[in-house]
């Protein structure tokens, strides 16, 4: 059982939910903190109980809770403030970001979809408005959406390179929902799950939930490497893989034709579900051939509007293989009954009338300029990124740590995500941060942001704050 309570605005009683079995009791307390933030029963800036209160309240040694308060650190997922406390960290959701943003920080640790690209809510609501079906839009529907809902979203998956029928589409309140239907229908509690070894947090926050097992594997400029997915595959049932092909999130890779081939024959092996999430690719350069259309009878595939359009419209249209098509509809209604047909009508209405291509297009030449605003000021530092992406991976000379890093530029006013935000496992956070150049209004916010970014590169770890 989960206990929070609010004893005022910012401090509350928290206690970690631990399960025998959970393995050691630093990760278990580390894994509920995630999956309490995850599930927005702790908020960014809450502190935490101090290690005393925690250990004497669990009945455990303050050596135990230390270890987990460094390695809730170590994973962005907290930050402790000398002589204040442990707070939960804001790396890893989003609510500070959508409460009014202090005027002097530049907030790039979210991936917003260019936010001044938006398309004209109010236009699109009186468009409706003025349909004399409108009314319809307040009843229950098909759990997997309207017919014209779902012919929409074939249109949509169309976009993204999948054709695919009408009948075999799923409307889903946005990615985040898709890949918990996706993994409900794979997976069961206890279930192995593949991912990359840095991967979205978001999967890891439903994995928490849903009680599987991530196991993350060597990643590099061409996306998973099937040689460790086949030596994972020959110690455990694997019962999907979830990727990320065209711009992976944080580490922009694209999956390379040879690699995906590699692994829908470890699909087919192993017998193994895919879920793709292609949620960038209309911002890629060059997105592979997608899954989907190489292994339709055993991929998910998962076609974001948020990132293309808009975010606060939360729908997102899967392509599910026909086998799949009533375990689907089963999860639909048991997560969310039916996505709002208000907000996918107005996600089909901007599909039909040409609004979300032209949208795709203005924040693909808004995300392009900044990219070309970064290459101008970052010069030769190394990091990787897409012509038109969204955010960059930023590689850290030594003797940086990733948390070193973000803590300085947070000092600056500039928030960034650590490396160990993204990390699967107890693997060691890489020496990188990620950098969401289209998440600040202004491009203005952007250049100031990459000003002092580069600063920090160029002065070296501690240089900034003995200056400060
Ligand atoms: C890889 C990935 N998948 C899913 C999501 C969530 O997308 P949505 O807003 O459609 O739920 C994100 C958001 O950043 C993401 O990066």
């Amino acid at each position: 059982m989960h206990i929070v309570t609010v004893t005022s605005a910012r401090t509350i009683l928290w206690r970690p939910t631990i399960r025998r079995g959970d393995g050691p009791i630093w990760r278990a307390i580390v894994a509920s903190l995630e999956a309490d933030v995850a599930g927005g029963r702790l908020h960014p800036g809450d502190r935490l109980p101090t290690q005393r209160d925690l250990a004497q309240a669990l009945g455990i040694g303050l050596g135990t809770v230390t270890r987990a308060y460094r390695e809730a650190e170590r994973q962005g997922l907290a930050t402790g403030r000398v002589g204040r406390g442990t707070f939960v960290a804001s790396a890893t959701a989003t609510h500070d970001v959508l409460g009014l943003p202090d005027e002097r920080r530049i907030e790039m640790s979210v991936d917003l979809p260019v936010h001044a690209e938006d398309p004209d809510l109010g236009a699109v609501l009186r468009k409706i408005a003025r349909r004399p079906d409108v009314q319809r839009l307040l009843r229950y529907q098909d759990h997997v959406g309207t017919a014209r809902h779902r012919q929409a979203g074939a249109a949509w998956l169309e976009r993204f390179d999948v054709p695919t029928s009408p009948d075999h589409v799923v409307v889903c309140a946005g990615s985040q929902h898709a890949i918990c239907v996706a993994l409900l229908l794979a997976a069961e509690p206890g279930d192995a799950v593949v991912c990359d070894e840095l991967t979205y947090h978001g999967l890891r926050a439903v994995a928490g939930q849903l009680r599987l097992r991530l196991h993350g594997v060597r990643c590099d400029e061409e996306g998973m490497d099937p040689d460790a997915v086949a030596a994972i595959c020959r110690r455990h049932r694997v019962r999907a893989l979830y990727c990320v092909p065209s711009a992976h999130n944080p580490t922009t890779a694209r999956l390379a034709p040879t690699r995906g081939d590699a692994l829908v024959r470890l699909a087919r092996e192993y017998d193994f579900a895919i879920v793709e999430d292609d949620v960038h690719r209309l911002t890629a350069d060059d997105p592979p051939t997608p899954l989907a259309v190489r292994a339709p009878e055993r991929t998910v595939f998962i076609a974001s509007f948020s990132k293309a359009v808009s975010g606060g419209v939360r729908v997102a249209f899967v392509s599910v293989p026909p086998a799949l098509a009533d375990a689907a509809a089963e999860a639909v209604w048991a997560t969310v009954w039916m996505v709002s047909p208000l907000t996918v009508e107005v996600a089909a209405t901007w599909i039909e009338d040409g609004t979300a291509d032209a949208v795709v297009t203005r924040k693909r030449a808004e995300a392009g300029r900044r990219q070309a605003r970064c290459r101008a000021l970052l010069g030769a530092w190394p990091y990787a990124s897409h012509t038109s992406g969204y955010h960059v991976w930023l590689q850290l000379p030594r003797p940086w740590t990733s948390a070193a890093f973000v803590a300085e530029a947070r000092a600056r006013g500039v928030v960034l995500s650590p490396s160990g935000a993204f990390v699967v496992g107890s693997a060691e956070p890489p020496p990188a941060v990620r950098m969401c150049l289209a998440a600040p209004e202004r491009l203005a916010d952007v250049e100031r942001g990459l000003e002092v970014v580069r600063d920090l590169l160029e002065r070296g770890p501690g240089a900034s704050l003995s200056r400060a």
